[in-house]
């Protein structure tokens, strides 16, 4: 049973096991996405079930929280998570991943120069990012993206780390960006 449950359906265009179909089907927290390493093609999948999945639900660090696990589960990214702004830094949010430094200032990191920049960065060599804060010594890569509150002041940021080199480009910042833009309107 187990074993059917593991299959993939033979002639099905996106390769969903039977049991993501299942899960699809009747269970609101999961996701279903295809067994591939385009990128693109997952985040155009997980982006709208994302929509649904925090439609339903107004707390916003439950759903920061499942955003995290989403991600970490459709690309296994090494580090998955968020930093809020609370008073004068960038305080751990709901992350999936090694555990991780707690406080960022403003000017410290790549976290801190997401925040001032107000730009989405991608480090493609950590170790050649002055300042950068190491949390893991095996993350490789990083890409950090602002989330904006109603009054288009920072509210924190979304942070993905990769143990692979150079692991990041467009396609996460634009995938992400559309992620974020849907925690902007819960904000
Ligand atoms: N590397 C980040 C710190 C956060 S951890 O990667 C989870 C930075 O330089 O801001």
């Amino acid at each position: 049973m187990r074993d059917l449950f593991s299959c993939h359906f033979p002639f099905s265009i996106f390769r969903f096991t039977l049991k993501e179909v299942l899960h699809l089907k009747n269970m609101a927290e999961s996701i279903a996405f295809s067994q591939t390493h385009d990128r693109q093609t997952i985040y155009t999948e997980i982006t709208p079930q994302i929509k649904s999945l925090v439609a339903g639900e107004s707390d916003l660090i439950a759903n920061l929280a499942n955003i995290s696990a989403v991600l970490k589960e459709a690309f296994g990214f090494f580090w998955v998570g968020f930093y809020l702004k609370k008073e004068n830094q960038l305080v751990l949010g709901p992350f999936q991943g090694t555990l991780a430094c707690t406080r960022i200032d403003f000017d410290k990191g790549v976290c801190g120069h997401c925040y001032t920049t107000r730009e989405t960065v991608i480090v493609p060599y950590v170790d050649e990012f002055p300042g950068h804060i190491v949390c893991s010594s095996a993350s490789k890569s990083e890409i950090v993206l602002p989330i904006f509150d109603n009054n288009g002041e920072v509210f924190g940021v979304l942070d993905v780390d990769s143990d692979e080199l150079d692991d990041f480009s467009e396609i996460d910042a634009d995938g992400l960006k559309n992620i974020v833009n849907i925690i902007e309107e819960l904000i």
